[in-house]
């Protein structure tokens, strides 16, 4: 089991966890779905949740039964049209956007000399983290455009490590999304996991919200976690 003093790095998801565009997304993918003709629910709107963009367009077609109905040029075009009205939502972005507690748990981290890095399906990560203004704070971002498979699968939480040029023993991989925990604790990483959507996924750490996340906290659950 790890122990805190274990811990030198953050490997972070960013949609859901350092801000909401996941708001932003399902609203694009909503209007998508509409166009396909695929009833929208929320739990494919969960469901969606750190999937890269065409496993979602892929899972909403087969939602309503249309996996054979489009060409691979039409879903290209489909992702496409998704992604540039996901671009306008996220234009506005600003320092404001960042999620409850999460700034402070930045600085947090970084006055204690801990190392972060970006693990998020998106390719608009940089586009986002301007915005927010926080791009100083990461060593690295994970270019999703690099990956062989997406979340589930641990590719990704791997090169974020690589990225600190740390052990998984050392980092506390963070995510809302049941697809993130998973490729985390593929990666050996130790999973934190934040909302209902990561609980499904049995992180490692848990918090209902990211108000929650704090190094004092997180180092009193892993406390009790070594007994
Ligand atoms: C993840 C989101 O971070 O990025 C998913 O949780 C999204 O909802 C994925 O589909 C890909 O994002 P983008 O910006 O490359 O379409
Ligand atoms: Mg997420």
């Amino acid at each position: 089991m790890v122990h805190f003093s274990d811990i030198k790095g953050f490997a972070f998801d960013l949609d859901g966890v350092i801000t909401d565009t996941a708001r932003f997304h399902e609203q694009a993918w909503h209007r998508t779905a509409d166009q396909v003709g695929t009833k929208w629910d929320q739990a494919l709107a969960s469901s969606l949740r750190g999937i890269s963009r065409m496993d979602s367009l892929e899972m909403i077609l087969k939602a309503g039964h249309h996996e054979n109905d489009y060409s691979e040029q039409e879903k290209e075009a489909l992702a496409d049209e998704k992604n540039h009205y996901y671009q306008q939502l996220i234009k506005k972005l600003t320092p404001n956007d960042i999620l409850p507690g999460m700034k402070s748990f930045l600085d947090e981290l970084k006055d204690n000399d801990y190392l972060m890095s970006v693990a998020s399906a998106s390719k608009n990560a940089p586009t986002i983290l301007q915005g927010l203004g926080i791009n100083d704070y990461f060593i690295g971002v994970v270019d999703p455009a690099s990956l062989h498979a997406g979340k589930p699968d641990p590719e990704i939480f791997v090169k974020a490590g690589q990225l600190l040029g740390l052990q998984a023993g050392q980092i506390i991989g963070l995510e809302d999304a049941a697809a993130g925990i998973r490729s985390i604790k593929g990666a050996g990483q130790t999973a934190l996991g934040i909302g209902p959507a990561a609980k499904t996924a049995d992180p490692d750490l848990y918090f209902n919200d990211t108000s929650e996340v704090s190094l004092a906290n997180i180092r009193d659950d892993l406390t009790k976690i070594e007994g």
